[in-house]
């Protein structure tokens, strides 16, 4: 490595903080809270999902970054937050006066406890501020799903936002000595060495490579989101970290006629902006996908690696045939998505491996891409079951009907995420029918092997299974005779498998 430095530089509400040693390792929230006594923000889960401890960040790597946008700063290290600028509830009123929001927030009655007001107040701020004028109800309601109230409701919540004063409401910007001041310091890598551990945030990707192989137990992080409930809770945490925040090629999202392709550092939220109009079911899917907060900070990248069977982007990519870039000292290899899982959170990774791109097919219209998820509240849950199905048709005449291509993956299912083989191949060349579907239906109760757990049975999700992909053949049918007749899982006891053998 060439140059160092050993400390992160943040600024926290316009004044540069130097982070060095084990502050290095606090999270935002308690570094805010404990060091700076900026005790607006809250702390209330701790866990990312109740939004009291909501601030604002820019950071001036990543696509159109430079903007302020909410995170959760409970669960973000302060060394990942290097080349960052932070504003606080503390720095939306630094004269002391209300910003237009705070007035209107007041005005509407939208605050009793005041635990969960300050993580309101900011994510109304940039609600506002990333909307026009034509602003609606449905979209602040959007904007709020990671923010919790208990007690007020939301109503007077979404009336203030729906009433603040946009002429007097600043646009928050990062000042331009700031940006100068955050982009000379993260062209450097960054070393942290204390006693509590190690956190290394290279500046290139040969140095990331030849730090892994240094260190292959050092943890990958793009922007540990499961990562920071783990350390809230206590969990047994690595103490060697690899931050990829100073790599700029890995902010990179490149969308073409046939592909996308995602570096390790680019966040669900960039992502979903690049392919809004390329491919708006998975956009919509992501409108589900945790909260605002989260999807500002999390990554594609980061949902593969975390090899959890329920992961929300995986039904989408295998069906998508996504494949992942991974860099091993100065080699790369492709590894296709189905075979990057061994078993339960198992992947097929050396120690010494870095992923740094993912790339999937760009579905077309004539796919009839489909995606669910089922979840015990709509908003900010882990699925019980997730899917996703693309059926593309011959394209004339009498063949209108017959499948030309099927493609069928499912999550929360058994150990991994998987694509339903034998019944897409059962499928090519059939003309959708009631009974054609009912088949295939059959060959997926055979693919899957549910568990049974705190989100539901084996046999409830059998029946989600089932469900999903009748609902998806009925509508693309469009006919409402359409009976597939599907499986219905026995009730109680999971014995469809025996019935496979
Ligand atoms: C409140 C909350 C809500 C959530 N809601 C959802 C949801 O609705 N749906 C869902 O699917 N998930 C959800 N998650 C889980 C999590 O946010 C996602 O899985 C997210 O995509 C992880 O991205 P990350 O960048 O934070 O990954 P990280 O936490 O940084 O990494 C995850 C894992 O991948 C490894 N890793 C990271 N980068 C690399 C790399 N480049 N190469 C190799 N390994 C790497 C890490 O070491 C780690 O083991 C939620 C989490 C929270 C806290
Ligand atoms: S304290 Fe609840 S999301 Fe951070
Ligand atoms: S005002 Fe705090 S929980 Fe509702």
């Amino acid at each position: 490595m060439g140059q160092l430095r050993k400390a992160a530089t943040v600024v926290i509400n316009d004044v540069r903080h130097e982070i060095a040693g084990d502050e290095a390792f606090m999270m935002l929230a308690d570094y805010l809270r404990y060091s700076c006594g900026l005790v607006g923000t809250k702390i209330v889960c701790a866990e990312g999902d109740c939004g009291a401890c909501t601030v604002l960040r820019a950071s001036v790597k990543g696509l159109g970054s430079e903007d302020y946008e909410v995170i959760n700063s409970c669960i973000v290290m302060m060394a990942q937050l290097d080349g960052c600028s932070i504003i606080t509830v503390e720095g939306l009123a630094p004269r002391g006066q209300f910003s237009p929001v705070q007035e209107a927030v007041a005005r509407c009655h939208g605050s009793q406890c005041g635990y969960c007001t300050p993580g309101f107040v900011m994510a109304i701020t940039a609600c506002v501020q990333r909307s026009g004028p034509g602003l609606d109800a449905q979209s602040v309601k959007n904007y709020l799903t990671g923010n919790l109230c208990r007690c007020t409701g939301y109503a007077p919540l979404v009336e203030a936002a729906l009433q603040v004063n946009r002429e007097k409401q600043e646009i928050l910007k990062t000042s331009l000595e700031t940006r100068r001041v955050l982009k000379a310091v993260s062209k450097v890598s960054l070393v942290i060495d204390t006693e509590k551990g190690r956190f290394f945030a290279p500046a290139t990707l040969a140095e990331a490579a030849a730090i892994k192989r240094r260190y292959p137990e050092a943890r990958l992080i793009s922007a540990a989101t499961d990562l920071g409930v783990e350390m809230n809770k206590g969990k047994a945490v690595p103490n060697c970290f690899l931050s990829l925040h100073l790599i700029p090629e890995l902010y990179r999202v490149r969308v073409t006629q046939g592909q996308v392709s995602c570096g390790a550092r680019v966040t669900l939220a960039q992502l979903r902006r690049a392919c809004e109009t390329a491919l708006p079911e998975w956009a919509r899917n992501l409108n589900i996908f945790a909260s605002p907060q989260i999807k500002n900070m999390a990554t594609l990248v980061g949902n593969i690696a975390n090899g959890s069977p329920i992961g929300d982007s995986l039904p989408f990519l295998l069906v998508s045939e996504a494949s992942v870039i991974v860099l091993r000292g100065r080699s790369t290899r492709e590894i296709e998505l189905s075979a990057l899982y061994r078993g339960y959170r198992q992947l097929s990774l050396k120690p010494d491996e870095i992923i740094t791109t993912v790339k999937f097919k760009r579905l077309e219209a004539r796919d009839h891409l489909r995606l669910y998820k089922v979840s015990q509240r709509r908003d900010l849950d882990i699925a019980t079951v997730n899917a996703a199905f693309a059926f593309r048709f011959k394209a004339t005449g009498a063949s209108a009907r017959v499948i030309a291509e099927a493609r069928i993956a499912y999550g929360g299912v058994g150990p991994l995420a998987i694509r339903c083989q034998a019944a897409e191949a059962y499928l090519r060349g059939q003309s959708l029918s009631s009974e054609v579907c009912a088949k295939a239906q059959e060959l997926i109760q055979c693919a899957i092997a549910p568990l049974s757990d705190l989100r539901g049975s084996a046999a409830y999700r059998r029946v989600l299974v089932a469900q999903l992909f009748e609902r998806y053949c009925s509508e693309l049918d469009g006919s409402s005779e359409f009976q597939p007749g599907a499986i219905r899982a026995a009730s109680g006891e999971d014995s469809h498998g025996e019935r496979c053998l």
